[in-house]
């Protein structure tokens, strides 16, 4: 079946040409240049495909699985390198789920799951986080809704949208009801390595033999443009099938996205990325929080991990006509609405894009739109 837009996307590609003057809600860190890596970059690396295994760099597969602390529980024959996350998750739903099958997924969170699962004619079920509850993922709804018809479950650790994080313990009660199913269980860890007042959670990879991790380095060192990622799961045949269908998608890897990412996770640089991230990340998720304390009606619960989180907005104004109001003269500021993640009485605000999106100035004037929000307003 043919795949259907979904909201986010759609409002990003009705916003394209907007070219604003501040983003509130840009969830990497600001992009490196290439003039990083270019002493590192050899002048004679062919642009042919890396002529050494379709899985992917072979140093790069080490490298993934160390910074995601799985060297000792997986094999590099674990790790496929793919066009992004979203690559990885692709390959994974379309190679496992089949028409009438269920997936159990989690809202609000990240669409591509859902959107795919519809195109296949799956069954979609959802456990729902509520914010109440601080967005906490309900492990007793989640167990409630997972049955011998569910193939899969999927949710992001940490997650997009609200920055929630799903600790050891927590991984562990997933593992054992998906374990109850027999279903498979994938755990897109994209922002991993941004947390904030708890340590990196466990990759499902090492915890579970149907468990898929998702990754890559688009996130927390801001490559996303490299269009490089990973899908980690010891089911050998899962990860075959994934070659098989990415032979029939984007063929092989991206031969600069590989050598490029490979330097970046090298132990020698790694760690110093994640740092300057982590205190970027942290610096800007202070000025958020103390900004949001100084705006009557606005609130939200503080991502855990991750750049974003969801702002509940004043009653009565509706995000999709906030969001153009804010883009529009004289704000000419860009943000995600709360309708990208069915969630029409929130925003996305989020802290990352470096320099370039000038956060302060953004915040300035979505604080200015709130004030003008003409009352009455049609919504
Ligand atoms: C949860 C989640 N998964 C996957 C992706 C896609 O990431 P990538 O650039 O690695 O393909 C995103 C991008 O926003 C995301 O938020």
């Amino acid at each position: 079946m043919k795949v259907k837009i979904h909201r986010l996307f759609e409002y990003l590609l009705e916003t394209t040409q907007a070219a604003p003057e501040a983003i509130v809600g840009f969830s990497l860190s600001g992009a490196p240049v290439l003039g990083d890596y270019l002493a590192e970059l050899d002048p004679n690396q062919s642009l042919d495909w890396n002529n050494r295994d379709f899985r992917g760099l072979p140093e790069l597969r080490n490298h993934v699985l160390a910074q995601a602390g799985l060297d000792r529980l997986c094999t590099p024959q674990d790790v496929l390198i793919t066009a992004g996350a979203a690559e990885a998750n692709y390959l994974s739903v379309m190679q496992l789920l089949q028409p009438g099958d269920e997936i159990v997924i989690e809202t609000p969170g990240w669409p591509q799951a859902e959107v795919l699962a519809r195109a296949i004619g799956a069954e979609v079920v959802k456990v729902t986080r509520r914010e109440a509850d601080g967005w906490r993922l309900p492990l007793d709804q989640m167990a409630d809704a997972v049955s011998s018809k569910t193939k899969l479950i999927f949710i992001s650790n940490p997650n997009n949208p609200t920055g929630d994080l799903l600790g050891r313990s927590d991984l562990e009660e997933l593992v054992r009801i998906a374990e109850r199913a027999g279903a498979w269980l994938l755990v897109d860890e994209v922002y991993a390595g941004l947390e904030w007042d708890a340590p990196r959670a466990p990759s499902v990879a090492g915890l579970y033999a149907r468990g898929i991790t998702t990754g890559s380095v688009s996130k927390a060192l801001g490559l996303q443009g490299l269009r490089t990622g990973w899908l980690i799961c010891r089911d050998a045949d899962l990860v075959m099938d994934a070659v098989i269908r990415r032979e029939n998608s984007s063929e092989i890897m991206n031969i600069m996205g590989e050598v490029i990412a490979e330097i970046a996770l090298r132990p020698d640089r790694y760690p110093q990325a994640m740092q300057k991230a982590r205190r970027e990340g942290a610096a800007n998720l202070a000025e958020m929080n103390t900004w949001i304390a100084g705006q009557e009606g606005l609130s939200w619960v503080a991502p855990r991990a991750g750049l974003i989180g969801l702002g509940r907005l004043p009653e009565g104004i509706d995000s999709d006509a906030f969001a153009k109001f804010l883009l529009a003269d004289p704000y000419r500021t860009f943000l995600l609405p709360g309708s990208a993640y069915g969630q029409p009485g929130h925003i996305r605000l989020g802290v990352g894009g470096g320099a370039s999106v000038n956060l302060s100035k953004g915040l300035e004037r979505v604080a200015l739109a709130l004030k003008d929000w003409p009352v009455g307003k049609l919504r």
